[in-house]
């Protein structure tokens, strides 16, 4: 499948640097261009930086994965790009990513970076992003839209809700079988906070223990 990475900052060339290693099923990645209005150069890391608009002209029905790590300027770009006809990319798992095949489930748009476990019994919603070295246990729900960024540790019994954004370094303890701890939708966890019970829906929180902000 032609991929078109919507977002050419570092993220987004990081993604680039390993897609063509990665496949889903059958599928194969070769990356055709970045999208970006406001990239500072019109090829980055030899691959070509186009609008929304020549992307679509030029690779029309090709998948698109959206790059940025802010969870709802993610939605907003991957909205933008399907409804110009581009369609969500299968998930794109590092080589690396260690999980087991039968019992993790992932869903379109969802990126995994290197170096990332994940166990048994989790399912990565839609356009969930898991950046680097992160750990995720079982019986956890990542929602559509969260953003695991690098090294976060979420244990067993943990749902992440839709469009959280958990900062680099952060830990969840775990919750319990039927009644998981929740970071709840929107919520923001700080770089290096350790989240030891329920986080509400759009609340920042930082520290260990982790507090509202
Ligand atoms: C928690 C966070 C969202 C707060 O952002 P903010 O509201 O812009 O906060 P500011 O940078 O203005 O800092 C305000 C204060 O909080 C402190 N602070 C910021 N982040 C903190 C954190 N993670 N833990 C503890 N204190 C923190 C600052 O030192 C500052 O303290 P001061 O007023 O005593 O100087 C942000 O700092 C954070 O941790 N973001 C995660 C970033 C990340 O992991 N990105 C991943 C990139 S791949």
């Amino acid at each position: 499948m032609q991929l078109l990475i919507f977002g050419a900052g570092g993220f987004g060339r990081e993604v680039a640097s390993w897609v063509a290693r990665a496949s889903w099923r059958d599928e194969r990645f070769e990356v055709a261009g970045f999208i970006d209005d406001n990239a500072p150069a019109a090829v980055l890391n030899g691959h070509r930086v186009l609008t929304l608009e020549q992307a679509v002209d030029r690779y029309p029905g090709a998948g698109v994965v959206a790059t940025v790590g802010d969870p709802h300027l993610r939605e907003r770009l991957v909205e933008k790009a399907l409804a110009a006809g581009l369609v969500a990319t299968p998930p794109l798992v590092h080589p690396s990513v260690e999980y087991d095949h039968e019992y993790v489930t992932f869903e379109e748009g969802v990126v995994v970076c290197a170096g990332s476990i994940l166990t048994v019994n989790i399912v990565v919603e839609r356009h969930a992003q898991i950046n680097l070295d992160c750990t995720v246990g079982h019986d956890a729900v990542i929602g559509a839209f969260a953003t695991l960024s690098p090294g976060v540790h979420i244990s067993g019994n943990v749902t992440v809700a839709a469009h959280a954004f958990i900062g680099t370094g952060a830990v969840t303890v775990n919750g319990h079988p039927g009644q998981p701890l929740v970071v709840g939708a929107g919520a923001v966890v700080g770089a290096g906070a350790v989240v030891t019970r329920d986080v509400a829906a759009g609340v920042t929180v930082t520290g260990v223990p982790a507090r509202a902000r």
